[in-house]
């Protein structure tokens, strides 16, 4: 990894955020600089090996600020993958336990076709419980995962490590 200290000097700690114990890493204050976030967006760009994927999956909500951003940048579409009962068409979901609760992701069932490739995005791995859900749903249909993108991995949690043992392979900015 480089070593990106620019980029992790525009993220701030709160501390006991959702609960009391937990460091809260807020990306929003990286977000709201301009030259930052395009720096984000080209360095993502940039870790992922390969040609361009057929799609970029992105997770709400913070995922889907970068997801689509990169996707722009690399010129292919973008797959929602949203909180319970938010997409309108006929889905296919999985529960999923996060560091502070559990939660429930949500994709169309006809957002990609078996064998395409996908790149997962999200602003951030802690436990790795959501992205990992996430590789499942889309393996479900058939997709290819093989890399993910982050802007932010909080290596303790084992995230990172975890999907590794799933053949994915973890790329992150910061840790
Ligand atoms: C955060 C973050 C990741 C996830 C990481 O999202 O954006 O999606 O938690 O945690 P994990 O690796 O332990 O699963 P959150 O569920 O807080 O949702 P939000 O983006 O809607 O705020
Ligand atoms: N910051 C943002 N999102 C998170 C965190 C965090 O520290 N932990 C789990 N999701």
């Amino acid at each position: 990894m480089d070593d990106n200290s620019d980029l992790r000097d525009m993220i701030r700690t709160i501390p006991d955020h959702p609960k009391p114990g937990i460091l809260f890493r807020d990306i929003s204050t990286l977000m709201l600089d301009g030259g930052a976030f395009s720096a984000t967006i080209d360095r993502l760009a940039d870790a992922l090996e390969g040609d361009p994927p057929d799609l970029i999956a992105g997770i709400e909500a913070r995922g889907f600020v970068f997801a689509s951003a990169l996707a722009y940048r690399l010129g292919c579409g973008v797959l929602m993958l949203r909180k319970r009962g938010k997409l309108p068409g006929s889905t296919i979901s999985i529960e999923y336990a996060l560091e502070y609760g559990t939660d429930m992701l949500e994709m169309h069932d006809d957002a990609c076709g078996p064998g395409a490739n996908l790149v997962l995005v999200d602003d951030l791995i802690a436990t790795g419980g959501t992205a990992l859900a996430a590789v499942e749903l889309l393996r479900q249909r058939g997709a290819r995962v093989n890399q993910a993108l982050f802007v932010i991995d909080l290596p303790d949690l084992g995230g990172a490590e975890r999907l590794r043992e799933k053949d994915v392979a973890p790329h992150a900015l910061i840790a």
